[in-house]
């Protein structure tokens, strides 16, 4: 069988630097063009400069490199865009409609991300339906729910192959989050395996949907290669993993980690969190293209805190 020739736009952020590795070991490197908006040597693969909001030079890319697949990572999360309204919504909307138009013009098949941050203070909060009220409350919200209907008006208008997750928080060892609500997820591993006290900025019982990192690619991958008549939803699937609180996370670190200290200082961020989902039900996911999630609080925990300590230790040798 032929591998997809793939481009990655957002390849150095959060998941689109696991992804890409992925990504790379599936399909092979040289069908993987990663591509970032910052110019940072990849020495692993094949990377271009690009900023989803140059069309042109999108186009090129997708020649040049005979690209059939987009996973369009790029995107302004939901903390940053509330301090920069209107440059988020256009930077998510009009990179949405670059990689639309070309999947439309080229016959590509496209991977744009959503969030739960497509839910708002009227939307059931536990085990939140796939359908559902959702007046979201963030810019990255309204922009991820204006782009789940797009990705949708271009599949049943022009045929487009456009496929889509709702992430929930997404936790990893091997990258960063930037940006985001629920980043301090990831931060407070860092600082239980530094042994350094931890603020959380959003409150103790604050619970979110949150997934392990391998658990979001292997379903982002798993999307993308169901066969076309599993795929019956064309806005964006709910995507469940685990659902916690700060407390509760803590409580996890401390099995392993007994002396981790946590305080808490909610912020603008503590609001954002309590409008969206605690919990969300993917049993259309479940029905549709068998997902099913493997990690909970404590598998995941064990495997960061173990990941991290071989990551910290490489980096002191
Ligand atoms: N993790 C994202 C954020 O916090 C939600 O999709 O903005």
């Amino acid at each position: 069988m032929n591998q997809p020739r793939v481009l990655i736009t957002g390849a150095h952020g959060q998941i689109g630097s696991v992804l890409t590795k992925s990504l790379r070991r599936r399909y092979g490197a040289d069908n993987i063009l990663a591509t970032d908006i910052r110019d940072i040597h990849d020495p692993e693969g094949q990377f271009a400069q690009l900023d989803a909001l140059d069309a042109k030079r999108l186009l090129d890319l997708i020649d040049t490199y005979r690209i059939d697949v987009v996973y369009h990572l790029a995107a302004i999360l939901s903390a940053k865009g509330e301090q920069i309204p209107q440059q988020a919504w256009q930077i998510n909307m009009d990179s949405l409609f670059n990689v639309l138009e070309a999947a439309k013009n080229k016959q590509l098949q496209l991977f744009f991300p959503s969030s739960i941050a497509v839910f708002g203070e009227n939307t059931p909060r536990d085990d939140t339906p796939q359908e559902t009220i959702m007046q979201p409350s963030t810019v990255y919200g309204i922009s991820k729910l204006a782009g789940e209907n797009w990705c949708q008006y271009y599949y049943l208008k022009y045929g487009v192959d456009v496929r889509s997750i709702r992430y929930p928080g997404i936790i990893g060892y091997q990258s960063l989050p930037g940006g985001g609500t629920t980043d301090y997820a990831v931060d407070i591993y860092h600082k239980a395996m530094l042994a350094e006290p931890f603020t959380c900025f959003l409150a103790p019982d604050m619970k979110l949907p949150m997934m392990y990192m391998d658990d979001a690619i292997r379903a982002t991958i798993e999307l993308m290669e169901a066969p076309i008549n599993q795929i019956r939803v064309r806005t964006a699937y709910n995507l469940s993993g685990m659902c916690f609180s700060p407390q509760e996370q803590a409580q996890a670190i401390r099995k392993w980690k007994p002396d981790f200290s946590i305080s808490y200082a909610p912020d603008f961020r503590q609001q954002i969190a309590a409008s969206w989902p605690n919990s969300i039900d993917d049993s259309v996911a479940q029905q549709d293209w068998g997902w099913k999630p493997e990690y909970n609080l404590d598998r995941m925990t064990q495997e960061m805190l173990e990941q991290l300590k071989n990551k910290y230790q490489a980096q002191k040798a």
